[in-house]
């Protein structure tokens, strides 16, 4: 079985090919042909953010020629496409009907089925693509090679999770327009914990990296800098020196509450302050600008990592997974397991390969599979903006 998958909700326009391999048996493996992510970077730079209608003309412009790309990398005529997914929301209103429209023409034409996607989900699902990936879809159960399990140090190979130990789980879910503590109680089965009250954690560092004249996106940007920070003296020394009287400390917002809520605009508005008080030419000064990354990314990580936690020992869960555009930071992947190996749980960790949190459509196809594996009729195929998981 082969699925092409249309993602749109954002400013990447995205199209993968999954092939779906040993159909007829119990055990089918999944691979990637193809995953083709054309960027709109460029074209939203210049306003610090995306802008839906040009992200929607963009997606209108870029479609047919991912479609070809996607195609081609896969070696695979339009023809051979058993099933189209396409993402449906949450997202940017304008921007998933680009992808719904193209998809319902695409799967008209080729009087295939087409099964709606939601991108949360879709994040989720990232964490069950990996190199050899196999999925037995009764009794549930998922192996691929060498996730990284924290409480078995140094264990590679393949690894078989099934229902019985990978669920509960807690999922974080944080990317440009979503910050969610979820659990998954078993298979497709959700509950939101928690979420961002206002800005995202990847809006966050967006809107930062923005006054601190870093441009977009900001996440990559604030992580570069925060690095180059902990490399150089001046961290190595900051790092000891905590009493500082210039070290740049932010507020951890809502970590010591009861609730599993985030949120993160207050600071941009802390940076922001600092900034304003400051003269002009002493906010472009390095050291400032590499403090205020290196601050900010912690206080967001600092945050992130005590809830999720916090989840996972209230719900006794046996995994948290990791997702979204966000989930590609390296210290949060990295300093996440290591608080999973500190605190003795023994709780797997999954995190999807870093182009894999970004928003991509391989991870479109694969929820698509699972969905499409329960539900085969979806007549009415609708963009919603505010969709829920559940
Ligand atoms: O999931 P995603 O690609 O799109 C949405 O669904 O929103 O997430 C995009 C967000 C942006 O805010 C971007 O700054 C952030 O993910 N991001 C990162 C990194 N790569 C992308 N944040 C921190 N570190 C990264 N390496
Ligand atoms: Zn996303």
């Amino acid at each position: 079985m082969i699925i092409l998958a249309i993602e749109t909700s954002c400013d990447d326009t995205c199209i993968a090919i999954l092939k779906i391999k040993n159909q007829k048996s119990k055990v089918k493996s999944f691979e990637v042909l193809s995953n083709v992510v054309s960027s709109q970077v460029k074209v939203h730079r210049k306003y610090g953010g995306v802008y839906p209608f040009l992200a929607k003309r963009e997606h209108q412009k870029n479609l047919p020629l991912v479609l070809q790309k996607a195609l081609k990398g896969a070696k695979l005529l339009l023809g051979k496409i058993d099933l189209i997914a396409v993402t449906v929301g949450p997202g940017l209103e304008p921007c998933l009907w680009v992808g719904v429209n193209f998809a319902k023409n695409l799967a008209k034409k080729l009087k295939i089925p087409i099964v709606p996607v939601n991108h949360i989900e879709a994040h989720i699902a990232a964490n069950f693509i990996g190199r050899n990936s196999k999925f037995n879809q009764d009794p549930f159960s998922i192996s691929w090679v060498a996730p990284s399990r924290p409480f078995e140090k140094g264990r590679t190979g393949e690894q078989i999770l099934n229902s019985k130990n990978l669920f509960p789980a807690i999922c974080l879910i944080v990317s440009g327009g979503h910050t969610q503590l979820i659990l998954m109680k078993e298979f497709r089965k959700y509950k939101i914990l928690g979420e961002t009250r206002d800005d995202a954690a990847g809006e966050c560092l967006d809107k930062v990296a923005r006054i601190l004249g870093l441009g977009y996106p900001g996440g990559p940007a604030i992580a570069k800098e925060s690095a180059k920070l902990k490399e150089s003296s001046f961290g190595k020394f900051q790092a000891t020196a905590d009493f500082l009287p210039n070290l740049q400390k932010l507020p951890r917002p809502m970590i010591y509450q009861k609730n599993y809520d985030f949120s993160f605009s207050g600071l941009k508005t802390a940076v922001l302050y600092k900034a304003r008080d400051m003269r002009p030419e002493e906010t472009k000064r390095r050291e400032f600008v590499q403090q205020m990354c290196q601050e900010v990314q912690q206080a967001i990580i600092d945050v992130l990592i005590y809830k999720t936690l916090r989840a996972a020992k209230e719900y006794r869960v046996k995994t948290i997974m990791l997702g979204g555009g966000v989930a590609a930071n390296e210290e949060l992947r990295k300093q996440l397991k290591l608080k999973i190996v500190n605190c003795k749980l023994k709780i797997n960790f999954l995190v999807p390969p870093k182009n894999l949190c970004t928003d991509n459509a391989a991870m479109v196809a694969i929820a698509a599979y699972f969905r499409w594996l329960k539900r085969k009729d979806w007549k009415k195929i609708e963009a919603n903006a505010n969709l829920g998981i559940i």
